[in-house]
């Protein structure tokens, strides 16, 4: 008989977020009255931007005629798109990335996940904990060994820098799921510490739009160094509402080299060309110009008010939060709000209790990693209305 991926065995039964799905969906089952309010996973709820709409619009009217008509994409993606990612999201703010470090995507998660594919699976993997489910689950369905960096209020959320080798290094700030900042000099502690051994930073900055305090950095490769020992994930997803059209993209800098095996080194850029241009043809035409779109003076007032209004909800959750004597994270550069349960429940427990009581879906700390146990997550991608309904019951259940 075939054998099936025996790394499959290290990983928990099902993914969070479907195995949060298939319990709500249970309790709908068993209680078809119930007005279920999710605040569980950070999926997007305001409309795609209008800048966005008419340019994904105006794609659609290109692709139906036979002179504008688009087939299969460049592997990197368009360079009129990464030519305005350089632009806007790096030069503006005095930070060299350039269009050929940058390679269009279906979203960040795919490519937080895929990106094992150009490493050996010999290095120790270091990922902080609680921390994004994928990174931890890809790396066990690949073999890699994996240590837990432990992040809690004592290190900032943000971990300590470790005293022995890791070789690759997870870091998501602002952080899914505690909803914390790094400050610009732990970063700089964490890429002196890559550059000094060797190691690979995988940054995730899918949240960076968020940050609306000017001190904290939205980039890596704001830190001198960077381009030698990072790449760096963003994504259009939380940024301008693209959880349901897909694209993002991840920043390999042509100067970052490892070890090829055999004496020499090797480009990570080149690498991932390889591997992305044989298993992925690129995200559509029409999801590129709706990002294009992103970009364009409207566009940008437009994606910044919608964003606003999700720091906004999320100032409401603390606030209801604190008034139940909750002590709320996060939330305030950042689309997450991270608190202890109650009465020393565990994570799933307090979800339970939520679900059954309230019918408020939050997100189980412990499904984020051994360090979230004993906390739970609420999202501010929700409807202001019904968060402060979902905030109201949660206080009456307390
Ligand atoms: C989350 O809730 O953590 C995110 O929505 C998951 C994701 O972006 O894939």
């Amino acid at each position: 008989m075939i054998k099936s991926n025996q790394n499959f065995s290290r990983l928990p039964e099902r993914y969070l977020f479907l195995d949060i799905a298939k319990r709500v969906a249970a309790f709908s089952k068993a209680n078809p009255e119930a007005d279920i309010i999710r605040m569980g996973i950070g999926d997007v709820t305001r409309p795609l931007a209008p800048a966005v709409i008419k340019a994904m619009h105006e794609a659609v009217d290109d692709c139906a005629a036979q002179s504008t008509f688009h087939g299969y994409g460049p592997e990197r993606g368009y360079l009129w798109l990464r030519e305005a990612i350089s632009k806007y999201d790096y030069a503006e703010r005095g930070v060299n990335v350039q269009p050929d470090d940058i390679f269009v995507n279906d979203g960040a998660k795919s490519d937080t996940g895929n990106i094992g594919d150009i490493l050996s699976t010999d290095g120790l993997v270091g990922i902080t904990d609680p921390v994004y489910p994928v990174y931890v689950d890809t790396n066990l369905m690949r073999g890699s060994v994996i240590r837990y960096i432990t992040c809690n209020e004592e290190n900032g959320y943000s971990g300590d820098i470790p005293d022995a080798k890791i070789d690759v290094i997870y870091l998501c700030y602002p952080n899914n799921p505690t909803g914390a900042v790094i400050t610009r000099a732990k970063l700089k502690q964490w890429v002196d510490y890559a550059l000094a051994n060797g190691s690979l930073i995988m940054y995730d900055s899918a949240y960076e739009a968020f940050i609306r305090d000017p001190e904290i950095p939205h980039s890596i490769y704001e830190i001198e160094g960077a381009r030698k020992c990072a790449i760096e994930f963003r994504s259009f997803s939380k940024t301008a509402g693209f959880t349901g059209i897909r694209c993002g993209y991840t920043v390999v800098p042509q100067e970052l080299t490892v070890s090829d095996g055999r004496g020499g080194t090797v480009r990570l850029n080149e690498m991932w060309e390889r591997r992305q241009s044989c298993k992925f043809n690129g995200a559509s035409y029409i999801s590129q110009r709706g990002a294009l779109a992103i970009y364009t003076e409207e566009g940008r007032a437009q994606i910044r008010e919608t964003i606003d209004y999700y720091l906004e909800t999320a100032r409401i959750i603390r606030k209801s939060m604190e008034e139940a004597g909750l002590e709320p994270q996060g939330g305030e550069n950042a689309p997450y709000i991270w608190a202890k349960t109650p009465k020393g429940m565990t994570s799933w427990q307090f979800f339970d209790e939520l679900l059954n009581k309230a019918a408020v879906v939050v997100t189980p700390g412990s499904g984020f990693g051994p360090a979230g146990e004993g906390y739970f997550r609420i999202t501010s991608f929700a409807d202001r209305d019904r968060t402060i309904e979902a905030m109201q019951r949660i206080k009456n259940i307390l």
